[in-house]
């Protein structure tokens, strides 16, 4: 027996998987106090119920520890064992000591994660040069690909599509995707001199202009990657892009600005609650819950 506690916004996809697996989600209570800490509220569960906490990390700083602390409290009351669904797992990208004093945040987080919860599903984290969520997280981890869910929903709404990637590191997205769509493809380069200033230079091939352009990368964070990219599609008189994201960060204005550069849609996963959202990662997660607490 499972039983799944959905942190703030979540509750909707925690409902799907629930629905599926045909189990119980609840809500997890987070009581900010004025002086800034948390009391977490979990429901009382059944006895020996395994628990699975569905808790996205785009604000991974403010969840850390309430999630910690669900982890425990759960335990503490009786649970045998406590996963995590993460459907956004933050940190990844920091990988490497850039500078001198850096913290490589990646494996610290993962070991904080590692430290409160039996196993983790996540979907598509940024891995960059750490090749498998094996080499930095201890308990078992399940890394769900949304590649054939992104390629089904371009087959099945941008026929004339040519599938973009923004830098060298949507490769691994891109060229995937692509291919179970069986549509072209084009990686473009980015050269990225600060947080919000970002430049993207377009190669000049004449499917660009005859194709539907559908800009794909796994998050928006400050949303200029994107921008640049369907500002450059539209100086060479591209058709309006189509901007598909993996996860729906949209820092700030990230969103709006997006749309003002002249992005003819934006699709989302639902790794992230957001108005974009279209493709569905609950049946994936559903199956992925199944091998994992096999495996935990
Ligand atoms: C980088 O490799 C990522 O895949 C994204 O392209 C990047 O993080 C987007 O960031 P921003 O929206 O701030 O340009």
């Amino acid at each position: 027996m499972i039983e799944l506690l959905a942190f703030p916004g979540m509750e909707k996809l925690a409902g799907a998987i629930a629905a599926k697996i045909s189990c119980d989600a609840h809500s997890v209570n987070l009581h900010h106090f004025p002086d800034g800490e948390t009391l977490i509220t979990i429901p009382s569960l059944p006895e020996g119920a395994e628990v699975a906490i569905v808790a996205t990390l785009r604000t991974p700083d403010q969840l850390a520890l309430p999630l910690r602390f669900a982890a425990e409290t759960a335990r503490e009351l009786g649970a045998p064992k406590v996963g995590l669904i993460a459907p956004y797992l933050a940190y990844m990208r920091h990988d490497k000591r850039f500078s001198p004093g850096q913290a490589v945040s990646a494996p610290l987080f993962a070991d904080f994660l590692s430290d409160s919860f039996d196993w983790l599903i996540t979907v598509d984290p940024h891995l960059h040069r750490i090749g498998a969520l094996s080499e930095v997280f201890k308990i078992p981890s399940s890394r769900i690909s949304t590649a054939p869910l992104i390629a089904n929903w371009i087959s099945s709404n941008v026929p004339e599509a040519i599938v973009l990637g923004p830098d060298s590191e949507s490769q691994q997205w891109v060229a995937e995707v692509a291919r179970l769509a069986n549509k072209p493809y084009e990686v473009l380069e980015k050269q990225r001199s600060g947080d919000r200033s970002v430049k993207i230079s377009v190669p000049e091939k004449p499917e660009l202009l005859t194709r539907q352009p559908v800009i794909l990368d796994d998050i928006a964070s400050s949303g200029r990657t994107m921008v640049e990219a369907i500002r450059r599609l539209r100086d060479m008189q591209a058709k309006a892009p189509i901007g598909v994201l993996i996860h729906a960060i949209f820092a700030g204005d990230a969103y709006a600005d997006i749309l003002t550069a002249g992005a003819k849609q934006i699709v989302t996963t639902d790794t992230i609650p957001h108005e974009s959202n279209a493709i569905s990662v609950a049946g994936q997660i559903t199956e992925a819950i199944g091998s994992i607490r096999r495996s935990a």
